[in-house]
């Protein structure tokens, strides 16, 4: 409540910084132990998914913590998961600054970070000071990504297998950020057909002492026909879970003229029918057999719930936190019960999906 309250007299002088020291300074407070402390939840709220028993539906996407630094105050803040990265092998600068730009008016930000980070090696110190002393429902995933000047496609993805993966609870090989020349390329089901391979030998290989589940992250800006040969290929691979979906390359008319002409993937609340369309599109696709983590313009309860009915077995959050505070993951983690309740359901499990007719032809029988 008095964070909440904080965040609401404080977020003007946030928004006048440059949006890219605003993101340092709140990673500072959090670090700092500068948060509000969330919780419990409610216990209709968890499941295991790809093996893994996530104590609520709710996490954040990968982008707001790229350094691993933040862990212990997320999970305070009583989030189920918390995808840390993208890391790359090697340390890089990422794109000029500035390269994030904000659009209040219509919650949205477009970023043209380009994976900017100190490298693996940074990053696993973070990491392992903070995994041994993780409780089981904390979830971590790490989201790995190719540094900008390798030329082999699938280098960069086997090193942080070996690197990771017996150090999280799971991978996220992301090959749809837009700002990471010929990355998208990988979405093709030719090549991801072979980066997949690659990526389940690597973990057969490299990882001896627990397998972690292995997500595929894609971006929205996928025809029906991309995505329809992308789900058909991650039944064949029988990929542990897909998220979807990366920011995106539309610029909707609503948006202010001046920041639509920056350059990067946009997300936030323009980005949220578009991302949920593909939800149920690759849901209706597998059948519901591969889970999907829902992303893309969430900024209310009711937003993660549609994410839910459309297919989502978990959602994340990342541009609503900037304009809505940290008092979203309260809402939407108290409010949640409720909206199952009014559909009549018990437990988080019967919404995923719901939507589908199979599902409602389920309901009705
Ligand atoms: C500033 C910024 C940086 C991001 N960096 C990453 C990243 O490093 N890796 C990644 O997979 N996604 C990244 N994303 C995308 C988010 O994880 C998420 O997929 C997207 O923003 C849509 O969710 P949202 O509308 O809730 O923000 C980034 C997003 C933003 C706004």
């Amino acid at each position: 409540m008095l964070f909440s309250l904080l965040f609401k007299i404080l977020r003007p002088a946030f928004f006048l910084l440059p949006p890219e020291t605003a993101h340092k300074l709140t990673l500072k407070l959090l670090k700092l132990g500068f948060h509000p402390h969330f919780g419990p939840h409610d216990s209709i709220l968890s499941q295991k998914i790809a093996g893994l028993n996530f104590r609520n539906p709710l996490g954040i996407a990968a982008g707001f913590d790229k350094t691993a630094a933040t862990m212990p105050a997320l999970f305070s803040m009583g989030l189920g998961m918390v995808e840390i990265g993208t890391v790359t092998p090697e340390p890089q600068a990422g794109n000029p600054k500035p390269r994030i730009f904000r659009d209040k008016k219509n919650k949205a930000v477009i970023n043209r970070m380009g994976f900017p980070g100190e490298g693996a090696r940074a990053f696993e110190k973070n990491l392992d000071a903070f995994m041994h002393k993780k409780k089981a429902t904390q979830i971590i995933g790490v989201n790995i990504g190719k540094n900008k000047t390798t030329e082999d496609p699938y280098q960069d993805y086997i090193t942080l297998i070996k690197d990771f993966g017996e150090k999280t609870d799971y991978l996220t090989v992301n090959i749809s950020s837009p700002n990471t020349p010929g990355l998208r390329e990988l979405q093709k089901v030719e090549i991801l057909s072979q980066l997949m391979d690659k990526v389940f030998d690597a973990r057969k290989t490299y990882c001896k002492t627990k397998q972690p589940p292995i997500f595929f992250k894609f971006a929205p800006d996928l025809s029906d026909e991309e995505l329809t040969g992308i789900a058909k290929l991650c039944m064949d691979k029988k990929v542990d879970g897909v998220i979807l979906a990366n920011t995106t390359l539309d610029r909707p008319s609503v948006l202010d003229e001046r920041f639509a002409k920056e350059a990067g993937g946009l997300s936030g609340a323009p980005l949220k029918d578009k991302s949920t369309e593909i939800i149920r599109k690759f849901y209706d696709v597998t059948d519901g057999q591969i889970p999907i983590i829902g992303v893309g313009g969430i900024t209310s309860t009711q937003d993660a719930y549609e994410k839910m009915r459309a297919g989502a077995s978990l959602v994340q959050l990342y541009t609503g936190l900037i304009f809505e505070g940290p008092g979203l993951i309260k809402e939407i983690l108290d409010g949640l019960p409720a909206l199952l309740e009014k559909d009549g359901f018990d437990h988080i499990a019967q919404a995923i999906g719901a939507d589908h007719p199979s599902k409602l032809i389920k309901k009705r029988a």
